[in-house]
């Protein structure tokens, strides 16, 4: 075992040892196997050769919770505003260059069983343009899974409130690569604007959980590991303030 991966793993389970489970990976986990058992069922094809269900990751950027799933996925597409590095995405059958928030007709309507957006939403300049381009391109009762940051934990709104070349100067410390450094707008980051957000364009089934994600997430550095902490143990008792929202909700219409 690396180093680092031995290093990574005592601090998993010194986050444990306090109590800070479930994490971010394990409630995304949780929600995409609904997601996906459901797709199967609605098209009477689980466990079907070759298997049907249609995903997308929006986006993608490099990496995917679905690919987990790629033995039961028909058809993987993948969408970003940055091409991938060739060969960089595997799992995808298909990569398309779209802006959530503009390209409305990327895909004919219902095309996907399950949409994932992994902390994509923060960086959204339109989040209700791209939510109601999820719900069209999402078949009727289809399931969207998405994970952001929640403005109402004190580092975030900090974080995102910072002036741009000051937070350009942060990332480094905070981000893996600098190709993880994105332009950051917030424009729905707390769960009660994100829950609007989704009504609005016609969700139902709206379930949003809130969890401590910043040790996990900054976690390659101990500075940065330890300041983390301080910020999930600071708000694990209070709920609304917690640093990430995994959110689940169904496309409008019923269930296929
Ligand atoms: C923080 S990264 C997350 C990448 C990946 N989902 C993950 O969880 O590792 C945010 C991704 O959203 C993409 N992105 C930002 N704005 C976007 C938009 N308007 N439409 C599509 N993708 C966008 C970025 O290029 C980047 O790949």
């Amino acid at each position: 075992m690396s180093e680092r991966r031995a290093v990574s793993d005592r601090r998993e389970a010194a986050l444990r040892r306090l109590g800070l489970v479930p994490g971010v990976a394990e409630l995304v986990r949780a929600a995409l196997d609904d997601a996906v058992g459901r797709a199967e069922t609605g098209r009477g094809a689980a466990g079907a050769a070759p298997p049907a269900v249609v995903v997308l990751d929006a986006g993608c950027g490099r990496n995917s919770a679905l690919a987990r799933y790629r033995a039961r996925i028909g058809r993987f597409v993948g969408v970003d505003i940055h091409e991938p590095a060739p060969g960089a995405l595997p799992y995808l059958d298909e990569f398309a260059a779209v802006d959530l928030c503009e390209s409305s007709d990327a895909f004919p309507p219902a095309t996907f069983d399950v949409v994932l957006s992994s902390f994509t939403v923060e960086h959204l300049a339109d989040p209700d343009a791209a939510f109601a381009n999820l719900a069209r391109w999402l078949r009727p009762g289809g399931s969207l899974v998405l994970t952001t940051v929640n403005r109402r934990h004190p580092f975030v709104a900090a974080y995102l409130g910072m002036p741009d070349g000051l937070r350009r100067r942060v990332q480094p410390f905070v981000k893996a690569t600098a190709a993880d450094a994105h332009p950051l707008v917030g424009a729905c980051n707390d769960p009660a604007a994100l829950r609007e957000a989704l009504a609005r364009a016609g969700y139902d089934d709206i379930r949003v959980v809130t969890v401590g994600h910043l040790a996990r997430a900054w976690q390659r550095r101990l500075p940065t590991f330890a300041l983390g902490l301080v910020g999930d143990l600071l708000t694990q008792g209070i709920p609304s303030r917690r640093s990430t929202l995994v959110v689940r909700a169904r496309a409008p219409g019923p269930a296929a």
